[in-house]
């Protein structure tokens, strides 16, 4: 498990999957708003890749994110577009409503930002989201991401087309940041 200061990533627990998927991805407007594709409903036990983890995938992680205090599951956590010839991949986060605004967001990026720098070795991480989602932006910012640019209108969310930032952060600019070898 990596650790945070308050969160941990963990491997993806047959136990965590129900959870996630009655709290995380039953919700129509969470998911339109954290995936760039129309929501459907997924039946329970199927193998879907957002819940079920395949290990031999080479450019995907996935981590269930638990409360370093207690264990208990508070979402997931995804590094995905691992490209290791140019040195880069992308995050994103998804915590289940109970567990929002805790600061359990920002400490998981910073766990992530631990994954690729340093037991990855890449050189940028980048993360999309949503103009209005406030919370991530803070997130990312807290951890040192910069705002690089907006795709305006890029994204179809619930009757409407919303813009989304695209988010950077380079190794040597992590580096310098207080508290960037917190994770462990
Ligand atoms: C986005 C998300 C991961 C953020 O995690 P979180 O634990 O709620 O955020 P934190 O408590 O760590 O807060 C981080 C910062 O955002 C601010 N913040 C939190 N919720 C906020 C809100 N609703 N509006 C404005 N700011 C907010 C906090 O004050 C904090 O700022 P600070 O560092 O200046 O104090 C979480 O809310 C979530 O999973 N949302 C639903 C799924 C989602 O949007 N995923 C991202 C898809 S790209």
């Amino acid at each position: 498990m990596l650790r945070g200061d308050k969160v941990g990533l963990r491997a993806r627990y047959e136990a965590d999957i129900p959870i996630l998927l009655t709290e995380l991805y039953d919700d129509p407007v969470n998911s339109s708003r954290s995936e760039s594709r129309p929501w459907r409903p997924i039946t329970p036990g199927s193998k879907d890749p957002r819940l079920v983890v395949d290990d031999t995938q080479q450019g995907l992680v996935q981590f269930s994110i638990v409360e370093l205090e207690g264990g208990t599951l508070v979402g997931t956590a995804t590094f995905w577009g691992i490209d290791t010839h140019n040195r880069n991949a992308h995050l994103g986060l998804g915590l289940l409503p109970s567990a929002r605004g805790k600061g359990y967001g920002a400490d998981a990026v910073a766990v992530l930002c631990h994954y690729g720098f340093v037991v990855r070795g890449l050189q940028r991480l980048q993360i999309e989201t949503l103009a209005d989602n406030a919370a991530m932006l803070r997130s990312a910012e807290r951890n040192g991401f910069v705002r690089e640019g907006v795709l305006r209108s890029s994204a179809w969310v619930m009757g409407e087309f919303l813009d989304e930032v695209v988010l950077g952060l380079l190794a040597q600019d992590w580096k310098t940041l207080p508290g960037a070898g917190n994770s462990s």
